[in-house]
């Protein structure tokens, strides 16, 4: 395993949705900093050019965060395209080439899973995997059999110390402060665990839908898409318990923890849901059972949390676009005040997109004789632009070897335990209205009746 800096980016799936709208803004910002002093290697299998490859990099640099020509200038210099087949054997000698003196090239598969073998072995083949690390895309398999079998493949070429699984949830900033704030501050501690904590809610809420990625999202479903990674990597950073040491597996084995303590999904604790019309989209199966929205209901039974329900919740078409954490208090244990009930116990807030937001709810008196309160929001932190883009950020770590933010196979595959039980078909999907915050049944996993904290735009928002 080497500790060198990446001396090249091999960048597969470079003419794809997620180059456009993610990963060539990173790189550019990269640029910017003085980050990215390497040969870039965009693969693809379009026979393009090196020019038409130059112009949909602006082009995607000009509807997501616009163009820095000098950034630009310097991206392009050192950009190669280099198109084929993955099956093909001629695809790597042509990567190899463009490689040129290279040792320890970072290779990044921003493409589907069902091709990631083949291209591990064609990189083997042709010379091009020693040395190098290789960044792989989420989803990570499609459950956990499949999942532990890319494994495998990967293994076989890589050592796991070289493997960069990318969930780029832990790139946020907000996600991180999560983790900062929890274990910087002596105040959470004593409360952080299943006397003082009632319960947990995650939201991720997109007001969008598939945006034409019908094909490939009829593949996954939300479960998959943004559950099985994002909102429990959230749930891990939540929960865990401070890393004894500060390198990197130190962090992730605490994680590892809490993932091997969450109790596999019971179909009674979860819905699904379909916004009505996704059959209509391109690319979805005119029967398609799968789902554009999940909510579940999860347990982690260790000390710390035995008992404690995590409610997550996401899904497409929903009234807002905003992923927002609240941790709900229990009430004080004797009602001192008439009008201090369950509804109104206190709560922290972490909205982590699409702002940043670190808050907590608490009751105040009112002015007046009668000893009535309200709720106050005292915020700790709002943001409303980060610094860098999760991607830049990781592709970075990864070129440095830096794997902290990335996941372990350990990890995936205990994480693939929890959702496995609820793939499928075994809770039927119903479906709900765009605009609307999903089946109605999604109140029913809640064992209370407060209810659903809906995210609100940001401005507005109130305890
Ligand atoms: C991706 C999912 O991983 O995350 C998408 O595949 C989702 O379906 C996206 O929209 C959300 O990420 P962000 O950072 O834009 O909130």
């Amino acid at each position: 395993m080497t500790e060198a800096h990446s001396d090249a980016l091999v960048f597969f799936g470079a003419t794809g949705d997620l180059a456009y709208k993610k990963i060539f803004p990173a790189l550019q910002a990269l640029m910017k900093r003085g980050e990215l002093d390497i040969p870039i290697i965009a693969m693809g299998r379009s026979s393009w050019t090196l020019e038409k490859l130059k112009a949909r990099v602006r082009d995607s640099l000009e509807h997501h965060g616009g163009v820095d020509e000098a950034a630009f200038a310097k991206l392009c210099a050192q950009l190669q395209y280099v198109h084929g087949d993955y099956q093909d054997p001629e695809t790597y000698s042509r990567i190899k080439q463009a490689l040129g003196d290279a040792k320890h090239p970072l290779h990044y598969l921003a493409i589907p899973p069902s091709v990631f073998v083949e291209v591990v072995q064609g990189l083997s083949k042709a010379d091009c995997a020693k040395g190098a690390r290789v960044v792989v895309e989420k989803p990570f398999g499609r459950d956990l059999a499949s999942a532990q079998a890319l494994s495998a493949t990967l293994h076989e070429v890589f050592d796991e110390a070289a493997i960069f699984r990318i969930d780029h949830y832990l790139g946020k900033e907000a996600v991180q402060n999560l983790l900062y704030f929890r274990f910087a501050n002596t105040f959470l501690e004593p409360v952080w665990n299943r006397q003082y904590i009632d319960n947990v809610q995650i939201t991720m809420s997109e007001s969008f839908g598939i945006q034409g990625r019908g094909a490939l999202y009829d593949e996954v479903g939300a479960l998959r898409d943004v559950v099985q990674n994002h909102l429990l990597q959230v749930i891990a950073l939540l929960a865990m318990d401070a890393p004894v040491r500060h390198d990197p597996d130190s962090m992730r084995t605490e994680k590892l923890r809490i993932f091997r303590a969450m109790r596999p999904l019971a179909p009674e604790n979860v819905v699904r849901g379909q916004f009505k019309g996704y059959r209509n989209e391109e690319g979805v199966a005119k029967n398609s059972q799968v789902e554009t929205f999940a909510a579940v209901c999860l347990y982690i039974d260790t000390l710390r949390w035995a008992g404690v329900p995590f409610y997550l919740r996401a899904g497409k078409s929903l009234p807002i676009t905003a992923t927002e954490v609240v941790v709900n208090l229990k009430s004080p244990p004797l009602a001192v005040f008439d009008d201090v009930g369950p509804a109104t116990s206190n709560v922290f807030r972490f909205r982590l997109s699409p702002e940043v937001v670190i808050s907590t709810g608490a009751r105040v008196k009112q002015l007046g004789e009668e000893m009535r309160g309200e709720p106050v929001e005292l915020i700790a932190r709002r943001q409303t632009k980060t610094e860098q883009m999760p991607y830049e950020r990781l592709l970075l770590d990864a070129m440095e070897g830096e794997s902290t933010l990335f996941t372990r196979d350990d990890s995936v595959e205990a994480a693939w335990r929890v959702i496995d039980p609820v793939l499928g078909e075994v809770v039927p999907v119903i479906e709900y209205e765009s605009g609307s915050w999903g089946p109605a049944a999604a109140a029913g996993i809640l064992q209370s009746d407060d209810g659903w904290h809906d995210p609100k735009p940001e401005a507005a928002a109130a305890c």
